[in-house]
């Protein structure tokens, strides 16, 4: 049940005398937070989520925590990092690619203060607020990225039309409250208008075009495509993005948009199995990973990579043999799931200078692999097998220096042990 604050209840009360006019008002005087909110009659790309929070708070807690609200370089250590080397400062306006255009990443990044043109992120707060209420609830339709025939690719904001009003998946704008008894209210079904003008959408935010825009592809100035997700989806999805990142939670639409960043979504991303059965003088081990997902695994960014860790055990528990001792890029490549960007010469270059995919390790939609290991039987008692999670390539986590460690700390997301007779 929604419990309504005091200020709302004097709100829904106020609606019920006065109508919406005295709503806008009262939330125009209200202080929601310490910087200072453009006023409610501004452009509607302007407004906060701020304005949003008071009556859809859970929702508004969830955005918070997610990846979307820290999609900025204000917020995304990664990304931060990444930016001040492609484009610079993200408080400072004026700031331009290296070949001196206006930086593409805000289109995707900090839609807001890329409808302005402007580059200074904390000059409004819907700036910093990335991916917010307002970007995709006022999506009206979804053109594509390849809206022009062999043109540039429209990114993000360009992909869409936007509409001055509020789009919801129901156009839902008038509900039924309940007011609690006194002492703070009088016991009540109060009904209420919508204080933001609000219409249908379903066909947009119900379907994957709510998402593509951002999440389709792009590719770096030499056409080479970093990301990937729309592509990898199309080829064999009837999903929708929605069912997996936006579940049913209690009652309500999820907005928390779980991913790489959060491991219990990771472990539902891949079934793991192992077989291990002694052959004579070695052991051998059978791993098959199976992607559930519709997309690849890992998919999104070129530098998310998994790898898998094969180790055994003598009965006192100690290490007696490992795929690999540092890490699995050098010394066990076929245990590395991830996308490798090379140069003209075929060698390993980073996102923004590659000039080619080189190999795509990843795991495709719905794609089983097997893996196949000879551990030398000596003392073995046990045999484990891990997947790890790595949000970043291990080059990259000494070149962002600035980036905190734990977002540097593979994790394991799927595991398999077994006991060896
Ligand atoms: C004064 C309270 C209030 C404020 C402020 C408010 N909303 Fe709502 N909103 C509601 C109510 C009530 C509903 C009706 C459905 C419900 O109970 O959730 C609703 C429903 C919605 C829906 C779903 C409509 C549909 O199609 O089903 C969306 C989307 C939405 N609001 C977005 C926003 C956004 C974005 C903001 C901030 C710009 C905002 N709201 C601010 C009260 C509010
Ligand atoms: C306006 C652009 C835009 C739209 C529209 C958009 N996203 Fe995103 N999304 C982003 C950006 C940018 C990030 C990256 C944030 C970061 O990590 O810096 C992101 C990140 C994510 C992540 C990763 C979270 C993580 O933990 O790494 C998921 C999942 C996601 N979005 C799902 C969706 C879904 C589902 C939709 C459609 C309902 C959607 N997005 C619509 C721009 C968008
Ligand atoms: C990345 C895009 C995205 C962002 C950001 C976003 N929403 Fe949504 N929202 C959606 C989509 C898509 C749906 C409809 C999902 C469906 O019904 O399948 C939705 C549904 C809703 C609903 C209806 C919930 C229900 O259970 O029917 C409300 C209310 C809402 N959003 C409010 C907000 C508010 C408030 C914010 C900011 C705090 C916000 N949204 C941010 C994409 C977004
Ligand atoms: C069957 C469930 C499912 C569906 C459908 C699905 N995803 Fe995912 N998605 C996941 C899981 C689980 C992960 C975590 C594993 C991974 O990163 O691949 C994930 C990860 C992601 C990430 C995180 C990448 C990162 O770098 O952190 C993004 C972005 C994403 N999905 C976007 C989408 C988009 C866009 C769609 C629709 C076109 C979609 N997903 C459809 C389950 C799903
Ligand atoms: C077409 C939309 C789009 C554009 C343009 C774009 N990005 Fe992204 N970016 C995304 C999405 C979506 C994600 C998150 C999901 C994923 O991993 O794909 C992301 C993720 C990232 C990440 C990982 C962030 C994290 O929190 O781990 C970095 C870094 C990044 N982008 C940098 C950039 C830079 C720098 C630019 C501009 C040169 C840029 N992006 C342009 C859509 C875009």
């Amino acid at each position: 049940m929604y419990i309504m604050s005091g200020y709302h209840r004097l709100r829904a009360s106020l609606v019920l005398l006065a109508g919406s006019v005295v709503l806008f008002g009262l939330c125009a005087q209200t202080p929601l937070k310490a910087q200072p909110l453009e006023p409610l009659n501004s452009p509607i790309h302007r407004l906060s989520a701020e304005h949003c929070r008071e009556c859809h708070r859970e929702i508004y807690n969830e955005w918070a925590a997610s990846m979307h609200a820290k999609s900025t370089a204000l917020y995304s250590p990664i990304h931060e990092a990444m930016y001040r080397r492609e484009v610079g400062d993200p408080r400072q306006d004026g700031q331009t690619t290296r070949n001196g255009a206006f930086p593409v990443c805000l289109q995707c990044h900090a839609p807001s203060a890329a409808m302005d043109g402007r580059t200074k992120l904390d000059a409004l707060p819907v700036y910093g607020e990335g991916v917010t209420c307002v970007t995709c609830h006022t999506m009206k339709s979804y053109q594509g990225i390849h809206a022009h025939e062999g043109g540039q690719m429209n990114l993000g904001i360009k992909a869409y039309s936007f509409s001055e009003v509020l789009q919801g998946p129901s156009g839902r704008v008038f509900s039924t409250r309940f007011i609690p008894p006194p002492p703070r209210g009088i016991e009540a079904i109060v009904p209420t208008f919508h204080p933001f003008p609000m219409e249908g959408n379903a066909a947009l935010l119900r379907s994957a075009d709510a998402c593509l825009g951002c999440h389709d592809q792009r590719n770096n100035p030499h056409g080479v495509p970093l990301c990937m997700t729309g592509a990898e989806f199309r080829q064999s999805s009837t999903f929708n993005c929605q069912q997996c990142h936006m579940p049913v939670v209690d009652g309500r639409v999820s907005h928390n948009f779980y991913g790489g960043y959060d491991t219990a979504m990771l472990r539902r991303s891949v079934i793991l199995t192992m077989q291990a059965a002694r052959e004579q003088d070695s052991i051998e081990v059978n791993i098959t990973l199976q992607n559930m997902l519709p997309h690849n695994m890992p998919t999104g960014a070129p530098f998310r990579n998994a790898f898998l860790r094969v180790s055994a055990y003598d009965s006192f528990g100690i290490l007696v043999w490992a795929n690999f001792r540092q890490h699995p890029l050098p010394e066990d490549p076929k245990a590395m799931l991830m996308l490798t960007l090379v140069d003209e010469d075929g060698k390993p270059a980073p996102p923004p200078q590659a000039k080619a995919i080189g190999t795509d390790t990843r795991l495709q939609p719905h794609e089983s692999r097997d893996f196949l290991y000879q551990i030398p039987a000596q003392n073995v008692a046990v045999v484990r097998t891990e997947l790890y999670y790595d949000l970043l390539l291990p080059a990259m986590k000494v070149m962002f220096d600035n980036v905190p460690d734990d977002l540097k700390q593979a994790r394991v997301i799927a595991k398999s042990e077994q006991r060896i007779y």
